[in-house]
Formats: structure tokens, C-alpha cells, sequence
């Protein structure tokens, strides 16, 4: 008998959060093998930010279309092969696609499937965030933000799978690390657990104060996730030559709104402002991976999951990161 495989179609481009009829629950057989290509089931997808992005427009790849598989990444076992680079049991990474199986060859080099290897101190879910493409982003990042001991660093969207990672490399540079972030808890857990040095609740009436308080020598480097008024009133912080590290601008992403700031602060303070996108890393990924290993290994970094059970609920996880609702990386669990 035939496999069947579940899958979320894209249906509808969204208008502010993923509504209902934006994604659809779908089956489809499963295809038959061709020479070279291998069936891998999809244990865990990565919930970014950026797939939102993807399914509106076409950004640094083009937007999923109407009637496709919507686009993420996945962590899967390898069931069934007639490939020579995957074989039965195999644990890859790669643009799996939310649905339960996945057809994988190593020759597409567009969804970029890569074995992983077997490592006792880390977990599977480790591949999509710490060592995956979010702890992989905070430390290209943080690359391009050369910090320097003693620098005061700010990032934004501080609690979340990507600036979490980001502030703690900033602290194994020495910088004074100060997170920005929107609840209480979240600010506990990044001061308290993570060893940031100060945080700031932007929910809060009186952050920009707060913000002020934290960043005495003002502020030498910011890891930008957010965009907007955030972004702004960092800007307006920072210490001449700073630079900005433009990661994200997640504010903007579903209100169709850029989610950019005035440029006087840029100019005036004679700001190096760097945007970046984490494909353009790939050849060094394994160089990265090993490092931010021996850091977790070491517990110089420490990494939190929010892992939401079942495919279906893949349209609220990825509402989540825009509402606030996740801590750390946040993953389904198909
Ligand atoms: N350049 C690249 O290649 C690359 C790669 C990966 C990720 N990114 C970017 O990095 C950023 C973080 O991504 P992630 O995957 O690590 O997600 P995440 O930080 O785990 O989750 C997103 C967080 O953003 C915060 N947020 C959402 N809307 C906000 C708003 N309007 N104002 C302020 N904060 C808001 C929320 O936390 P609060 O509770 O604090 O509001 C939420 O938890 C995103 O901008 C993403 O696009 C860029």
C-alpha cells in the first residue's frame, strides 16, 4: 500500500499573522524512489521568522508559491535510499518542507540536505538552533560586529533562538551585553541564566530610560533583530563609529512594513551599518558549527527550546515568534 504524507500547502498569502485557509493540512502519496534520491521523515521543523517573509514575497529567495509545500527547514531520518550519499538511518538537515516526508538528493543543492553526525552531549533539535541556522546567524553576526573586550553590546529580540546565542558570544568577547526583550521572564532567564548583564522589557513604558540606565558608555555595537522604534532608540544610544549588525527587522514582517528607522543617527555618529543573510556562510558553516559545539560543550553557551507537538500546529508556532510567545529556538515536533 501506498505512504501517505501530510503536508502544509500554502493557500493564501497572509495578510498580518498566518490565519486560518493561509496554510492547509494536505495528503499526498508518497512518490516512488528514482535512482540517487532517498525518503527521509521529517522529526522536527525549524520555525523562523523569515518564513513569513516567504510566504508574501519574494525577498533573498523567491516567495512559496500558491499551491507549494510551504518552505522550512527540518531535522529527518533517512527510511528508505537509493542514494549513495544517504543511507537507511541517516540523520540530515536541510529545506525539508513542513510535511512528514521528504524526498531528498544530494545533487539539489537549493534545499542543501547534509548528514549530521551521531554527537552524545548534543541533542537532534541542536542542528536547527544552536548549531543550526540561528546559532549559526548570531555567530556570523557577531563576526561582522567585531566586538572588542569592554564594548557595550545591545541586542534586540534578546530571548529569542537568535539573539539569546548572540548576547553570549558577546560575553565570551567580554563586552557588557544588554538585552532587549518583551516579558519579564524573558528577561530573567537572559540575565540570570545567560549572563547578560543588563536587560530592558520594551513593553514597559519607562524601557527607554531603563535602556539609558543600561548602556552608561553608551553603546559600541548593536545586533539588530527587530527594526522600528527598537532599533531607533538604539541608534540613538550608540557611541560614534559603532556599528550595527542588521540581522532582522522582524517588527516589519507582518504589517507589509519595512520596519526601518531615520538615518540621522547613522551619519551623524558615523555608524557601519552591515546587513547580512546566512546562506552566503555556507562554505564556513562546519567551521562555525564546531566552535559554537565546544562552547555549548563547555557551558559557555547555554541554548532553550520552545517545541510545539504535531505538524498542524506548524501556522501557530510560526504566529508565535511574532507575538512573543516562544523563549529560545522554537521547533515542531511532527
Ligand atoms: N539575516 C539572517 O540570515 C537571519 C537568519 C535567521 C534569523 N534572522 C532574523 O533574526 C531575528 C530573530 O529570529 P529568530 O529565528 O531568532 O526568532 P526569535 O528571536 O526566536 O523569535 C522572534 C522574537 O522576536 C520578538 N519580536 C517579535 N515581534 C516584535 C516586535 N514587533 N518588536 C520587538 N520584538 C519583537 C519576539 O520576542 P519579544 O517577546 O522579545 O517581543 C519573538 O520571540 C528575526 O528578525 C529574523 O528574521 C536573520
Amino acid at each position: 500500500m501506498s505512504m501517505m504524507n501530510r503536508q502544509l500547502v500554502l493557500r493564501q498569502r497572509p495578510k498580518n499573522l498566518c490565519a486560518p485557509g493561509d496554510l492547509e493540512l494536505a495528503e499526498a502519496t508518497v512518490p516512488e524512489l528514482n535512482d540517487g534520491e532517498a525518503l527521509a521523515q521529517v522529526k522536527y521543523l525549524s520555525i523562523d521568522p523569515t518564513m513569513r517573509v516567504w510566504m508574501a514575497v519574494d525577498s533573498y529567495l523567491p516567495a512559496v508559491g500558491i499551491g507549494e509545500v510551504m518552505r522550512a527547514f527540518g531535522f529527518a531520518e533517512v527510511v528508505e535510499s537509493r542514494s549513495k550519499e544517504f543511507k537507511k538511518g541517516d540523520k540530515v538537515v536541510g529545506l525539508a518542507g513542513l510535511q512528514e516526508y521528504a524526498v531528498i538528493n544530494a545533487d539539489d543543492k537549493k534545499r542543501g540536505f547534509q548528514k549530521v553526525p551521531n554527537i552524545p552531549f548534543l541533542s537532534d533539535t541542536a542542528f536547527l538552533g544552536v548549531l543550526g541556522i540561528t546559532g549559526l546567524t548570531a555567530f556570523f553576526g557577531m563576526e561582522i560586529g567585531a566586538p572588542k573586550k569592554g564594548e557595550t553590546l545591545v541586542v534586540s529580540a534578546a530571548a529569542g533562538a537568535t539573539g539569546s546565542i548572540a548576547g553570549q558570544i558577546g560575553k565570551i568577547h567580554g563586552c557588557r551585553v544588554v538585552g532587549i526583550a518583551g516579558t519579564d521572564e524573558k528577561c530573567k532567564w537572559i540575565t540570570e541564566e545567560l549572563g547578560f548583564d543588563a536587560a530592558v522589557n520594551y513593553k514597559h513604558a519607562d524601557w527607554k530610560e531603563k535602556l539609558a540606565a543600561a548602556t552608561p558608555q553608551g553603546i559600541d555595537i548593536n545586533f539588530e533583530n527587530v527594526g522600528g522604534e527598537v532599533m531607533q532608540e538604539v541608534l540613538s544610544r550608540m557611541n560614534l563609529f559603532g556599528r550595527v549588525v542588521l540581522c532582522g527587522l522582524i517588527s516589519g514582517y507582518t504589517k507589509g512594513d519595512p520596519g526601518l528607522v531615520s538615518f540621522s543617527n547613522v551619519l551623524v555618529k558615523r555608524l557601519r551599518v552591515q546587513g547580512f543573510i546566512i546562506i552566503d556562510f555556507a562554505s564556513r558553516f562546519m567551521e562555525a558549527a564546531t566552535k559554537l559545539g565546544q562552547w555549548k560543550m563547555f557551558g559557555k553557551i547555554k541554548d532553550r527550546e520552545t517545541i510545539v507537538e504535531g505538524l498542524e500546529k506548524a501556522p501557530e508556532a510560526i504566529n508565535m515568534l511574532f507575538t512573543g510567545g516562544n523563549i529560545g529556538k522554537t521547533l515542531v515536533k511532527v
